[in-house]
C-alpha cells in the first residue's frame, strides 16, 4: 500500500512556542499560525516596501494592543440607552507614548489607531524629546521595533525615569528581541514589562538580529 505525505497546517494552533526561556517581565505576542505568515512576509527580503510597512503595521497593533491589556483599570458604572446600568471598568491613568527614533516612529500609526486623540488638540498624544509635564503620573508605552543590544531602550527608559516615571509604568512594546538585548534590558530594568512579537536567535557580528529583517529602518523607508 503507498502513502502520501501531506503537510498538514492546523490554523490558531500555538506554534514556534519558546525558543527561549525569557525573563518574566517579557510578554511574548501568542504565536499564532497567523502571527507566523505575518512575520514570514516582513522577513522576507523580496517584500516591497509598501507590504513591509502594511504588515509590519498590523503587528504594531497586536503589540499595540497587548500593551493595553496591561494597564490598570478601575470599576466604572454607566448608562446604556436602554436606561440599564452596566458595570464595567475604565482605563486608571492617562498613557503617553514615547518613540524611540527613527524606527520608532513607524509604530505611532500603531499607537494612533488603538489610542483616541487628545480633545484640545485632536492629535495623539505623542512625545519625543519633550516629554508631557505631567508624565510622572502617566503610563508609558515606549515604542521601538527592533530590540538588538538593547543600548538605546536602556538609555530611553533612562531618560524617562529621570523624569519621574517609576518602571513600572513603563511598558516597552517591541517587534523583534534578541536574546542577548533582552536579557541586558531585563536584568537592568526587572520591573519595566515588555511586549514582543518574537524572541529570535542572536546577533550577527554586526548587531543585526538573526533571523531578523534586515534594517528595519531601511526597509520601510522611501529610500529603499
Ligand atoms: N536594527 C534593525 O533595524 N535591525 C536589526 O537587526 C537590529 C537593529
Amino acid at each position: 500500500m503507498s502513502s502520501t505525505k501531506h503537510t498538514i497546517t492546523t490554523p490558531n494552533k500555538n506554534i514556534n512556542k519558546a525558543k527561549h526561556a525569557t525573563p518574566p517581565n517579557v510578554i511574548t505576542l501568542p504565536q499564532t499560525t497567523q502571527l507566523e505568515a505575518l512575520y514570514t512576509i516582513i522577513r522576507d527580503k523580496n517584500t516591497s516596501r509598501g507590504d513591509f510597512i502594511f504588515y509590519t503595521d498590523r503587528i504594531i497593533r497586536l503589540l499595540v494592543e497587548e500593551g493595553l491589556n496591561h494597564l490598570p483599570v478601575i470599576p466604572r458604572t454607566v448608562e446604556t440607552p436602554t436606561g440599564a446600568t452596566y458595570n464595567g471598568v475604565g482605563f486608571e491613568g492617562r498613557i503617553c507614548g514615547v518613540s524611540i527614533l527613527r524606527a520608532g516612529e513607524a509604530m505611532e500609526a500603531g499607537l494612533r489607531e488603538v489610542c483616541r486623540s487628545d480633545e484640545e488638540t485632536a492629535q495623539p498624544k505623542l512625545f519625543y524629546a519633550k516629554f508631557p509635564q505631567d508624565i510622572a503620573s502617566r503610563y508609558v508605552l515606549l515604542l521601538d521595533p527592533m530590540l538588538a543590544t538593547g543600548g538605546s531602550a536602556m538609555k530611553a527608559v533612562e531618560v524617562i525615569m529621570a523624569e519621574g516615571v517609576p518602571e513600572e509604568r513603563i511598558i516597552f512594546v517591541n517587534l523583534i528581541s534578541a536574546p542577548e538585548g533582552l536579557r541586558s534590558f531585563c536584568t537592568r530594568f526587572p520591573n519595566v514589562r515588555v511586549i514582543t512579537g518574537c524572541v529570535d536567535e542572536g546577533l550577527n557580528e554586526k548587531a543585526y538580529i538573526i533571523p531578523g529583517l534586515g534594517d528595519f529602518g531601511e526597509r520601510s523607508s522611501s529610500m529603499s
